[in-house]
């Protein structure tokens, strides 16, 4: 199949969340598969040395947005086998800091930004003359995809049998806009109604590729079923379960190659399930790294991803002191609300040597920390499937966690003798947040116990081997049920 795979953030060009790693790794996946691959994405500011790496192709796209016509290099990197990056060059619009937006919130112009990108893509499958099986597409900035398939595009002939799938990593961000920017999509007012885009009055990029994709999919059973209710819906439940037999739900994977503590060269000591003991010398280097105590008997926590209210920080924010009390190290990585870093900076200074920050994210640092923590603890308001608790259980750190989405699907939780990979609780409250802590620390003191958590938890396996072939099931779904479209 040739499957155009559309996604704002691909590593290791840009990162924010999770989705950046999906976007590398399942290409590579289907790839692998025999499937041809082209992997979408705005150019950010890159540093020289990625920069360098990109070929720039001898076409200029012109892409409508509105009445403008916006011109857009082309930039093209083979990834691997059968898989191709190409970053649309959009100075104006895509050489900044931050790619959603800075300090101040989202970029004001990010309708104008992502409909160009949008349309930028099907422009690009036009101008190489890809007979295109399937679009992918990606949360809401790549909403306005499938809609365009049904619409603008749909008398393209290389389009005459392309399905589309629109998959979900956050309902959290919809991709709203007011109703004065539906000239910009250049599609007619007749799309500004609850059956397709309209939303409360405003403009809904992400409804409108649920609405218009020929499947959808989101990234962890217990997040599908999640997303049907009303609290958890974010008011799109509605078209979720209208269309609810065209939902799937497919896991993310961990790229086994690089996580790999017997192998990984990041890490001060390679240890394993038959190994673990050069753990202690990883726990060394993060003390070091972060400046914990360094010899100290307690066991670290790892917190790791961006420091925002829904990633469950103001839980930990309020129960710092009581994490501590417990007995507790934490080692803190991440970027997110600028009073979080903030609060973490000054829970620094009251608790030397308990408290390790680094704000920002490194790839590199990230190893590190699962490396030499002994726990993460990732108490998500919601998490549609999480890519850290994974690390983790490969790194021999037994998470702890909320039992809600992805979270809920790859931790196994440990208690009434019932052997885990790690704990989970439920109620988003600091109380059930600490009684999970201190079942994992009342494990923890028992080292066959303990033993056996990480033993289970190194021994999961969640690998893109595993998916890609999911997805491939769900293309050619896609693809009959757009035929079927096609003939009604
Ligand atoms: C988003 C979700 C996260 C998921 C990632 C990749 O960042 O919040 O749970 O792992 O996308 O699908």
């Amino acid at each position: 199949m040739r499957i155009v795979f559309l996604a704002p953030e691909v590593w290791p060009f840009n990162r924010v969340g999770g989705l950046a790693e999906v976007a590398h790794e399942l290409p590579l996946a289907l790839g692998a598969l025999g499937h041809e691959v082209a992997v979408v994405t705005p150019k950010p500011r890159l540093e020289a040395g990625l920069a360098a790496d990109l070929e720039k192709l001898d076409i200029t796209l012109e892409v409508p947005v509105s009445w403008k016509r916006h011109r857009a290099q082309v930039f093209r990197q083979d990834a691997g086998p059968g898989v191709a990056n190409y970053l649309l060059g959009h100075e104006h619009l895509f050489d900044r800091e931050g790619l959603y937006g800075n300090a101040y919130g989202d970029y004001e112009d990010n309708a104008e930004r992502f409909i160009f990108y949008s349309r930028a893509c099907l422009e690009l499958a036009r101008v190489m003359g890809w007979t295109v099986d399937v679009f992918h597409a990606n949360d809401w900035t790549t909403g306005l995809v499938p809609v365009y398939l049904q619409s603008l595009y749909a008398e393209e002939p290389l389009f005459a049998q392309t399905a589309s799938l629109m998959t979900i990593h956050n309902l959290g961000k919809q991709g709203l806009f007011w109703h004065y920017d539906m000239p910009l999509t250049g599609l007619g007012w007749e799309y500004f109604t609850p059956e397709a885009m309209e939303f409360y009055g405003q403009i809904n990029f992400l409804k409108g590729g649920l609405v218009f994709a020929d499947m959808i999919s989101t990234v962890s059973q217990h997040y599908a079923q999640e997303i049907l209710t009303p609290e958890m819906g974010l008011g799109l439940e509605g078209v979720l379960q209208r269309r609810q037999e065209r939902l799937a739900a497919v896991i993310n994977g961990l790229d086994y190659q690089s996580w790999d503590p017997a192998g990984d060269p990041l890490l001060a000591a390679n240890f394993s399930v038959d190994d673990p003991g050069p753990k202690a010398q990883c726990r060394r280097d993060l003390a070091a790294v972060l400046g914990l105590e360094p010899e100290a008997p307690r066991p670290i926590a790892a917190v790791v991803g961006r420091l925002v209210d829904r990633k469950g920080l103001d839980l930990i924010s309020a129960a710092a002191q009581d994490i501590f009390d417990l007995g507790l190290d934490l080692a803190v990585m991440g970027f997110g609300e600028d009073h979080y870093h903030v609060r973490l900076k000054e829970l620094q200074k009251r608790h030397p040597g308990r408290l390790g920050v680094h704000i920002g994210y490194e790839t590199e640092l990230a190893h590190r920390i699962m490396a030499g923590s002994d726990l993460l603890l990732m108490p998500s308001l919601y998490e549609p499937c999480g890519l850290h608790q994974m690390q983790a259980l490969r790194y021999g750190a037994g998470p702890v966690v909320r039992a809600t989405g992805g979270l809920d699907d790859t931790v196994i939780n440990h208690h009434a003798g019932r052997p885990g990979t790690g704990f989970k609780f439920e109620p988003y409250e600091v109380p059930a947040m600490l009684e999970a802590l201190q079942k994992a620390l009342a494990a923890y003191a028992e080292p066959e116990q303990w033993q056996g958590i990480m033993a289970r938890g190194m021994a999961q396996d969640f690998s893109w081997q595993a998916a890609a072939p999911r997805y491939v099931e769900i293309y050619q779904r896609a693809r009959q049920l757009a035929a079927e479209r096609r003939s009604a």
